[in-house]
């Protein structure tokens, strides 16, 4: 079987999870990641507020290049932090230009607390098919700690 992990993460919670979702799949598994890259400055408390923003009005961002294309692959894991209950903006232009391209998809989810049913919904509205499986991580299973979450997530998978 052969995956694609998509995924734009701003401070790195998304990222870790996925390298650990990364670890668990078996070696038979062929593994590619493609990391969504935006090309405007999210860093800081300004641009966060404007991050705000732009997810509520649902804006369209720069990417960079994809370099994958998602029809290649048995499935495509899509990997997003919430921001203002729906998908990150870098996450909505990437599903924009591969949307049609899609075979099985699955989506990896962060958030402090909040935001995971609507954004699961927004990403199945765009591709247009319902996802096989979520994982969706908060603060608080950051905290507790989420391996069986991961391990059940994978199991669905392989
Ligand atoms: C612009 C913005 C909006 C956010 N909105 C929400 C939200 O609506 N609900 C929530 O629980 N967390 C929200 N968060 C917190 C992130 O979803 C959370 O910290 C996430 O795990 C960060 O992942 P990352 O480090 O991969 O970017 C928001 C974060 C940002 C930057």
């Amino acid at each position: 079987m052969n995956i694609l992990i998509a995924y734009y993460s701003r401070t790195n919670v998304t990222a870790t999870i996925i390298n650990e979702v990364v670890k668990e799949f078996s070696d038979e598994i062929n593994v590619d990641i493609e990391v969504i890259k935006d090309k405007k400055n999210r860093n800081g408390s300004i641009n966060y507020l404007l991050s705000v923003i732009d997810a509520v009005r649902r804006k369209n961002t720069e990417i960079e290049n994809i370099e994958k294309n998602p029809s290649d692959y048995d499935l495509l894991i899509i990997g997003t932090p919430v921001w203002a209950a729906t998908m990150a903006n870098p996450v909505l232009a990437y599903l924009n230009q591969i949307k049609d391209n899609v075979n099985d998809f699955a989506t990896i989810i962060t958030a402090g607390s909040s935001g995971f049913e609507q954004t699961l919904n927004d990403i199945e509205s765009i591709i247009g098919q319902k996802v096989i499986t979520t994982l969706n991580i908060s603060t608080k299973d950051r905290q507790s700690g989420y391996s069986e979450k991961i391990a059940n997530f994978v199991k669905k998978l392989e």
